[in-house]
């Protein structure tokens, strides 16, 4: 993704999100999203804006940022606030309107050559999605030519173990429980069921 800038420019932008802040109802409420987007997904892009004031970071990409920082004990704010802006753009850009069913054929291809059949698939990405324990993401990732699932804590990515992700589902509450409470199984379920979006997993082979 190279929205993550505005050309000509050194500060991060808060991508729009592409689709309506309801479009995602009944499975995710506008509410949730205008908190989620509106409120914490744009705080991360605001404190990075001002975590690099004077650093060698202004102006790089967010996978630069990402990479060199990771593991940093001294770089650990921009590290968090840098991973979670581009983890958020990856989410939103993982659920659609119109998601859930069945992959378009290249990829249900290497989903079956990788899991053996979709709904094994789904299953790995509810168990992770489910077991990991506190704040979180749940992906479906290319490492080498196999696809697999993985999850990883906080403001961690794949990105910083060599891995290609093809799309994610945040496990933070924030993404689930005003409008599902502690019910995380339910909230990951009804995501893999409607929003999947597996035409940008797709999209991410290339
Ligand atoms: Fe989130």
């Amino acid at each position: 993704m190279n929205n993550d800038k505005n050309e000509g420019t050194t500060s991060f932008i808060l991508p729009a999100l592409p689709y309506a802040d309801n479009a995602l109802e009944p499975v995710i409420s506008a509410n949730t999203i205008s908190f989620h987007y509106g409120k914490h997904h744009k705080g991360y892009v605001d404190n990075l804006n001002k975590l690099v004031v004077g650093t060698e970071f202004v102006g790089l990409p967010l996978e630069k940022i990402i990479a060199a920082t990771a593991g940093k004990a001294d770089k650990t704010a921009i590290f968090n606030n840098a991973s979670q802006a581009w983890n958020h753009t990856f989410y939103w850009n993982s659920l659609s309107p119109k998601g859930g069913g069945q992959p378009p054929a290249a990829l249900k291809a290497k989903i079956e050559a990788s899991f053996g059949t979709l709904d094994a698939c789904n299953k790995e990405l509810a168990a992770a999605a489910t077991t990991q324990f506190g704040s979180g993401w749940a992906w479906l990732v290319l490492d080498g030519d196999k696809l697999k699932v993985v999850k990883t804590g906080n403001a961690d990515s794949p990105l910083t173990k060599g891995m290609k992700p093809l799309l994610t589902i945040d496990v933070w509450e924030h993404a689930y429980y005003l409008d599902y409470q502690n019910r995380r199984a339910d909230y990951v379920n009804a995501v893999l069921d409607k929003l999947i979006n597996w035409n940008f997993a797709e999209s991410n082979l290339a």
